[in-house]
């Protein structure tokens, strides 16, 4: 398995062949501009919610590609109606793809539309693929839900929100890696725009001294499991 990060909270997981993007946002945000998006490819997308930091290029990519749109029933509905496929999921549902189960999990937060319409409500994705197992827990405050991921699914990685202001901060996501039981943080959702920046060495820092690993990738780099 292959996640590479594309800025913001906007991921590529590869799992044998399969092509999965997450809540593609690449072409608005300069700090991405080196990552052609017109390249990329995507046999799935999965949308944590609709925020426009989530869903930019969602349509264009979709259409390119044929890739089929994964999130709630919401979302997928909204895209279908561009003529975009897609597989909807609510809370606490999994679903057996070619790649490998996703469940659809709580988060909190929000789940507008940019022009407000309602989006349903926001979650997070645990994929078990190719015999490892994520945790991507989109934009969400800390949360109790968090301690049922761990009854069901030993993790390897968490890709966990660490800018604040719109999600959990470094010392929640510290406490979200205990209550998930994944000592292996990727961040993600920082320094995209002034109110999430984020000093990089503190981060890391705090995370090492509970004896856990906060890995922050450059935009474009990847990490294999
Ligand atoms: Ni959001
Ligand atoms: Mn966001």
């Amino acid at each position: 398995m292959k996640i590479t990060f594309y800025g913001h909270a906007s991921l590529g997981i590869q799992i044998k062949d399969i092509n999965i993007l997450v809540d593609p946002f690449i072409s608005p945000n300069e700090k991405a501009s080196h990552i052609d998006v017109n390249s990329l490819k995507a046999d799935y997308i999965l949308i944590t919610h609709a925020h426009q930091d989530h869903i930019a290029d969602v349509e264009s990519i979709a259409k390119r590609t044929g890739a089929i749109v994964i999130s709630n029933f919401e979302i997928v509905n909204h895209f279908g109606a561009l003529g975009i496929d897609g597989h909807p999921m609510n809370h606490g549902g999994k679903w057996d793809f070619e790649f490998g189960t996703i469940k659809y999990v709580n988060a909190i937060h929000t789940s507008s539309f940019p022009d407000g319409s309602y989006g349903g409500q926001p979650g997070g994705f645990v994929i078990e693929g190719e015999h490892k197992n994520i945790y991507i827990a989109g934009d969400t405050a800390l949360t109790f839900d968090m301690k049922l991921i761990p009854l069901q699914t030993k993790l390897d990685i968490a890709i966990l929100p660490i800018g604040d202001n719109f999600t959990m901060g470094i010392d929640d996501a510290i406490l979200a890696s205990d209550f998930i039981e994944c000592d292996k943080v990727l961040g993600y959702h920082y320094d995209t725009f002034g109110y999430i920046e984020i000093d990089h060495e503190v981060a890391k820092r705090k995370f090492f001294e509970k004896d856990k690993d906060l890995m922050l990738l450059s935009i474009g780099d990847f990490i294999e499991l």
